[in-house]
């Protein structure tokens, strides 16, 4: 049994009044029957921690490089996320592929270099609208797991998150058929490369556009084991009924 995950991505969102949030979504949720995470940015990572100490709820941070130290300014490393409490990081997001040419390779050294500071890497994965078009999405996903992925891994380090670019932040979201062909095709991925044991254990979310009307819906799909969630992670009043849809799945 795969144990369920409700991830928050707050992005570039958030100063220490958002920390209410967090307290309002513990409050709602005393405990929770899913895993819950929230990436919020950078700069309140330790302070998130501190407000989640007596829960379940754990803070993950956005990215991380691929070194543990060194002449990078600006950047953070995996080891100084577990250091300020942090227990996951995501790797590879569409924004940062974007934003920061972030390649394959680099996203495994950073999901590596996550593995090595005892983080769970959240691995995004995604076809542009362009690439769907074009029925390229599958061949697509397939070079993003083969690259982005290390050789080494385990059910315990790695969840992947499948984000179609088109869906995040848009308000449109794939057919549950789409989601369920995609998930399936990731399931089966994993199997062929780590064995039955490890393929079948290892999480995979949905995220693009899940939001608490749609929530249930994408739930019910086949090995959809939880959501990473942007817009509607911010207010504990729109994420808190994605985690009871995902209770309730
Ligand atoms: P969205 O973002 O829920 O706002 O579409 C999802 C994500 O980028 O993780």
């Amino acid at each position: 049994m795969r144990r369920k995950l409700a991830a928050g991505n707050w992005k570039m969102n958030g100063t220490s009044a958002s920390l209410d949030e967090l307290t309002a979504l513990m409050a709602t949720h005393p405990d929770p029957q899913v895993d819950i995470l929230i990436c919020p940015p950078a700069t309140l990572v330790t302070s998130a921690v501190v407000t989640a100490a007596d829960h379940a709820l754990q803070i993950g941070g956005q990215d991380c490089h691929r070194n543990e130290s060194g002449a990078h300014t600006g950047d953070i490393s995996a080891a100084m996320l577990r250091d300020a409490g942090a227990s996951y990081v995501l790797t590879g997001h569409s924004e940062r592929r974007t934003d920061h040419n972030e390649s394959d390779e680099e996203i495994r050294n950073k999901t590596k270099a996550a593995h090595a500071a005892g983080l769970i890497a959240v691995v995004c994965i995604g076809e542009t609208l362009k690439e769907r078009e074009a029925a390229n999405t599958l061949d697509i996903i397939a070079g993003q797991l083969a690259g982005s992925l290390p050789d080494v891994l385990t059910a315990e380090n790695t969840v992947i998150a499948y984000e179609p670019v088109w869906a995040i932040g848009t308000g449109k979201v794939p057919t549950t058929n789409q989601i369920g062909e995609v998930h399936d095709y990731i399931r089966s991925r994993l199997e062929q490369r780590y064995g039955a044991g490890v393929g079948t254990s290892i999480r995979i979310l949905y995220g693009g556009s899940v939001k608490a009307s749609n929530a249930a819906e994408i739930f019910a799909v086949s090995n959809v084991d939880g959501a990473l969630v942007g817009g509607a992670s911010l207010k504990a009043s729109d994420f808190s009924p994605i985690v009871t849809a995902l209770q309730n799945a």
